[in-house]
């Protein structure tokens, strides 16, 4: 379908190829094309497209029935809750249907806990594209055409520790980050950062909002991202692989803020519906299995120092780096065309910010498939 005949708002300057199945790590596409998926759906599907505990859960509950409203009980929500809250720092639990709604809750949450406009976040970072979670991003380009932000927003540079000392007072109502920075370049957080973040919100009672929307679930080897770091979130979001591509997502909050979030504060008409909260509850009982992380972690590991070592022989390439799974490769030019040149070789990459190829694969690939994936990228990049 060419862009003159569609009728879809062209928001998405998409590629040439039509999605038509999708198994583990392989996309195929309208020809018969198999691509290695080194994008995950941007980071969805982490557990590998169409994973069998995910289809044999949604498919049960299907039978079932998906939709009630959030005036019944539904027992999976307090399933996947109990799940979310044992792993995390927080005790209750809002389930949503995306990442910019969970960071859209996490914002109202925070101040309305602390009756405080200021938010604090950080240049580069991305939160969502709905009113709250793009005036928490710290991107103009997001920001451009659609009138004035929401008032109370500050954006510091990541990693600078003085910024963070100078902007985070007894006024701020939340400090919101991501642990890597994910669409704005794969940047990770340092740890002199992390503490001095701690430190200032102990020091002024702001909450720490941690966006774990593209971190969490494994991703960076961990459950969420910040168990690596001294951080100690207050609210947690998190979406993309919580339903491993059954849209849903949540809001992970510490049990003194419960009463900011009282009967008809906040509300979802579909957050938590049934279908998403089987494929929720499949996707963590997998990921939370024996093991199961532990070699996640090391697989990213040793992927992340192959591919520092690989491509940083490359005269096009600028840095690599990272966090697990997920991975960027800056060049010293654009990155679209390389995305494309990738294509035309059977790999399915995205961008992060213009010069950086951002790697994003299924935390399930087998080694053998992450290692023909390097050798092809090696190839383009090195064309
Ligand atoms: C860190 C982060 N936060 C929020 C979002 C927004 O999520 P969604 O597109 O599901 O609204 C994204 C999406 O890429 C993200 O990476």
């Amino acid at each position: 379908m060419s862009e003159e005949t569609s009728h879809l708002f062209p928001t998405y300057k998409r590629w040439d190829i039509v999605f038509q199945e999708a198994n583990g790590s392989t996309v195929i596409d309208q020809h018969g094309n198999e691509y290695i998926d080194m994008m995950s759906g941007i980071g969805v599907v982490n557990l590998g497209h169409k994973h069998p505990n995910v289809l044999k859960a949604v498919e049960e509950q299907l039978q079932k029935g998906w939709h009630g409203s959030n005036f019944f009980q539904y027992e999976g929500q307090e399933r996947v809750a109990q799940i979310l809250t044992e792993n995390s720092t927080g005790e209750y639990v809002f389930f949503v249907n995306s990442g910019t709604e969970a960071n859209e809750a996490a914002i109202k949450l925070a101040r309305k806990y602390r009756g405080k406009n200021k938010v604090v976040s950080f240049l580069q970072s991305f939160h969502g594209r709905t009113f709250g979670s793009m005036a928490a991003t710290g991107q103009t380009k997001i920001h451009e055409g659609f009138g004035s932000m929401l008032s109370g927003f500050e954006h510091i540079p990541y990693n600078d520790v003085e910024a963070v000392k100078q902007a985070v007072d007894k006024d701020t109502a939340a400090i919101m980050l991501e642990v890597v920075q994910g669409e704005g370049g794969i940047y990770p957080g340092e740890e002199r950062f992390f503490q001095a973040v701690q430190e200032m919100i102990e020091k002024t009672g702001a909450l720490l909002i941690i966006d774990e929307i593209q971190t969490g679930l494994g991703r960076t080897g961990t459950f969420f991202a910040y168990e690596q770091t001294p951080l100690h979130p207050d609210i947690i979001t998190t979406a993309k692989s919580l339903g491993n591509g059954i849209p849903t997502g949540a809001v992970i909050g510490k049990a003194f803020l419960k009463d900011a979030f009282g009967p008809g504060t906040h509300g979802s008409t579909f957050g938590g519906n049934p279908l998403a909260m089987a494929a929720a509850e499949a996707t963590l009982t997998t990921m939370l299995a024996p093991g199961w992380l532990h070699e996640i972690k090391r697989k990213g590991e040793s992927f992340l120092e192959e591919c520092k070592k690989v491509f940083s022989s490359v005269p096009l390439v600028k840095d690599v780096r990272g966090k697990g799974l997920m991975i960027g490769i800056e060049l010293k030019e654009e990155a679209a065309p390389y995305i494309l040149a990738l294509q035309e070789k059977g790999v399915l990459t995205i961008g992060a910010g213009p010069s950086v190829i951002r790697l994003l694969p299924p935390l399930t690939t087998e080694r053998e498939v992450l290692q023909e994936a390097i050798h092809r990228i090696k190839e383009v990049l090195s064309s």
